[in-house]
């Protein structure tokens, strides 16, 4: 559908894409990860010619789109762009945003272009707030309205550019929810996003980018679980998380144990952290809110931020609510009282769902 042929694009001071070739094939999902820098926003504006490409080729159905004399506006048609900001126009409503490019940029009429925007409304579900404007919305909400008003142009394509990067965690479910549903519809669709657990379960195909290319192509499950190249590699564990469910008495903390290990050895952290929250994660759960339940359910995940040098524990649970403070554990509690490890526990009022309790820690290191 989509092939890219020696594909370059360079910037006075940057080569982000020096030869790309590469195909999309209508219904792929393609998740587009790598550091920041590395030319992945780049390569989507230069598909849907934002940019225009130093060199290369691109071929949309066949058809040689960055040749001289093509309609580039014709082209843009086809392709959809969700980008980071919504870009939506805040003196319209959200109805006249989905409604406006259909009229003046596929010629539709009036009542039309009020039918296709109501039913994406719907399909985003947003209907309640199509006379509503941008501002009076939240960043999710907001979000899913950029993805209606793309869907209205019935695009071929659609490239998400972080779509969820300037949103609060408390969002970012909401607006992955639609792309996912806009997946399994069969669209197709390009993403470039940090969101590794998303990435991994939405797409068909991921690209690593480094290095002025695509570094490495593979499944998901090539890319997440055994990535070849040591770049792909280390980028892939340093933004992984380790995520547990414990919903009956025999689960067995050795395989967190194991896990953790390797985690820690390859991110590079103090072993000393690791036992920490190892000890902590066994009080909270094995001592405490496993003996308070007959059948327990628990979630834990536990992730590492290399900007931020901490290391992350969080534990969401249903049932009654426990107060780490409450323990009776000595260790545990002086490790609550470093001055490195902070502690947040929580009852959640308007839990989505049942899980409503959490807990979340934080360990830091000092040097
Ligand atoms: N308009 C531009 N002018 C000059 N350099 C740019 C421009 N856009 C991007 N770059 C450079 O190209 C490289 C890749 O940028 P980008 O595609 O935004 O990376 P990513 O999206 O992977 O973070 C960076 O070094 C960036 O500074
Ligand atoms: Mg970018």
């Amino acid at each position: 559908m989509i092939e890219l042929r020696h594909l370059r694009k360079e910037y006075e001071n940057a080569i982000p894409l020096e030869d790309i070739n590469v195909t999309i094939n209508f219904g792929d999902v393609i998740s587009v990860i790598g550091p920041s820098g590395t030319g992945k926003s780049t390569l989507l504006r230069c598909i849907n010619l934002l940019e225009e490409p130093t060199s290369g080729d691109i071929f949309l159905d066949g058809e040689c789109i960055t040749a001289k004399g093509c309609d580039i506006n014709r082209v843009r048609k086809k392709m959809g762009m969700v980008f980071q900001s919504f870009n939506l126009f805040g003196h319209l409503t959200i109805i006249e945003n989905i409604m406006n490019p259909q009229i003046t940029l596929l010629g539709k009429s009036k009542q039309e272009a009020y039918d296709k925007a109501m039913e994406l409304l719907s399909t985003v579900g947003l209907a309640s707030k199509a006379l509503s404007y941008p501002d009076e919305l939240s960043g999710g909400q907001q979000q899913r309205i950029a993805i209606a008003r793309t869907l209205a142009m019935d695009p071929e394509i659609i490239l998400f550019d972080e779509p969820t990067s300037a949103l609060d965690p408390s969002m970012i479910g909401e607006v992955q929810s639609v792309i996912r549903m806009l997946a399994k519809s069969g669209v197709t669709m390009m993403i470039v996003t940090h969101e590794m657990d998303f990435a991994r379960k939405i797409s068909n195909r991921v690209f690593f980018m480094d290095e002025g290319g695509i570094y490495e192509e593979g499944t998901p499950k090539q890319i997440f679980e055994n990535p070849t190249k040591e770049k792909t590699r280390k980028f892939i564990y340093r933004l992984s998380s380790l995520r547990y469910r414990i919903d009956s008495q025999d689960f067995d903390f050795s395989t967190i144990s194991e896990e953790m290990q390797g985690y820690s050895e390859k991110l590079l952290i103090e072993m000393e952290r690791v036992s920490k929250l190892q000890m902590s994660l066994e009080e909270l759960c094995a001592n405490n809110l496993m003996q308070m339940e007959k059948n327990p359910d628990i979630k834990i995940k536990i992730e590492y931020s290399e900007k931020s040098d901490i290391l992350f524990l969080f534990i969401r649970y249903k049932g009654e609510h426990f107060d780490p403070k409450d323990s009776d554990n000595e260790l545990f509690l002086s490790i609550l009282g470093e001055k490195t490890t902070e502690i947040t526990d929580e009852i959640i009022k308007e839990s989505h769902d049942e899980y409503n309790n959490s807990i979340s820690m934080k360990f830091k290191w000092e040097d």
